[in-house]
């Protein structure tokens, strides 16, 4: 198994390295994370729900390390990265791309240049200071451009993109690492309903015809019902559903969202007739988008 996660913890306020009892017994905020376990195989499209402040964000960043997980194990490619020392997580970085609700550009930079940053994490500082990128590496980053179908705005300034664009630029330059996994969070909470299918259809291609592996975090169910392998429901920093689309039903959806007035409006008691179904957008939004396309 590409990805495997145990028991995976997390409580913001706890001093790296303090024991998990004591932790719990002085803290008194909620953990962002508790014991989260779950598996992800190559070329999986997994779509992680659940309301705002459900642990989503957090897990994401634990999973490459971007923040230290409090407790759990994390497996990757076959190998414990939980507690690889810092030094040691530039190629695990590498193979685990993220990707971004705001993008992440260099904005005074063109699509081609932000693209070709992707390659960073394999340069020394000098070479990626200097811009020296080799012809092979600059006739990928145009490749993978045609790919995400940005080909002809390769030499646009990123601020001059759609949001859309932008993301799908974002997107390019994450496959110049060669990840084995992309985590995106939130990648389409800031899209309108067509830029954000665009985005959804590409991560998707990806996992199809280069077998990388997708985790995905949504506020928008009804995408993840209709992309995902799998979808995980988060609530209050746990686990509390898994399973495929067809398995999600409105029951489900609603016992993630339990409280969250915002989607408990909008789920229809009785799923629509043919299960699997594309439903129509917007029709189990969780929250509205924050922010219009930039
Ligand atoms: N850097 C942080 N410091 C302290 N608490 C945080 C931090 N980031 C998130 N939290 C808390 O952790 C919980 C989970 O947050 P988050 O992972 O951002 O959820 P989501 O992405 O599902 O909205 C929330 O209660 C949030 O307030
Ligand atoms: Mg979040």
């Amino acid at each position: 198994m590409l990805l495997e996660v145990q028991d995976l913890g997390k409580s913001y306020d706890a001093p790296r390295r303090r024991n998990k009892a004591a932790t719990d017994a002085t803290s008194g905020t909620p953990r962002a994370l508790s014991g989260v376990s779950f598996t992800a195989g190559q070329g999986e499209f997994i779509t992680v729900i659940g309301p705002s402040g459900a642990g989503k964000s957090t897990l994401l960043r634990c999973l490459n390390r971007l923040i230290e997980p409090t407790d759990g194990v994390i497996n990757f490619n076959g190998r414990d990265i939980t507690h690889l020392p810092n030094g040691r997580l530039r190629k695990v970085r590498r193979e685990i791309a993220m990707i971004f609700q705001n993008y992440n550009l260099v904005y005074r930079l063109t699509a081609i240049q932000n693209v070709l940053h992707g390659r960073l994490g394999y340069k020394n500082a000098l070479a990626g200071s200097l811009g020296l990128y080799t012809e092979d590496e600059k006739a990928r980053a145009f490749e993978l451009l045609d790919e995400v179908g940005l080909g002809e705005f390769a030499y646009r300034r990123a601020d001059q993109l759609s949001g859309g664009q932008k993301q799908r630029v974002g997107i390019a330059r994450s496959l110049m690492q060669d990840p084995k996994v992309m985590l995106c969070d939130e990648p389409i909470a800031s899209l309108d309903p067509k830029s954000s299918r665009m985005v959804m259809e590409t991560l998707r291609r990806l996992t199809r015809e280069r077998g990388i592996t997708c985790i995905v975090n949504l506020h928008q169910v009804d995408f993840a019902l209709e992309y995902s392998d799998r979808i995980i429901g988060l609530r209050a920093g746990e686990k509390v559903f898994e399973g495929t689309a067809d398995e999600t039903t409105p029951a489900v959806i609603r016992s993630i969202y339990e409280g969250d007035a915002e989607v408990m409006v909008d789920v229809p008691v009785e799923m629509p007739e043919a299960a699997g179904s594309p439903i129509e957008a917007g029709a189990f939004a969780a929250e509205p988008a924050t922010g219009g396309a930039q």
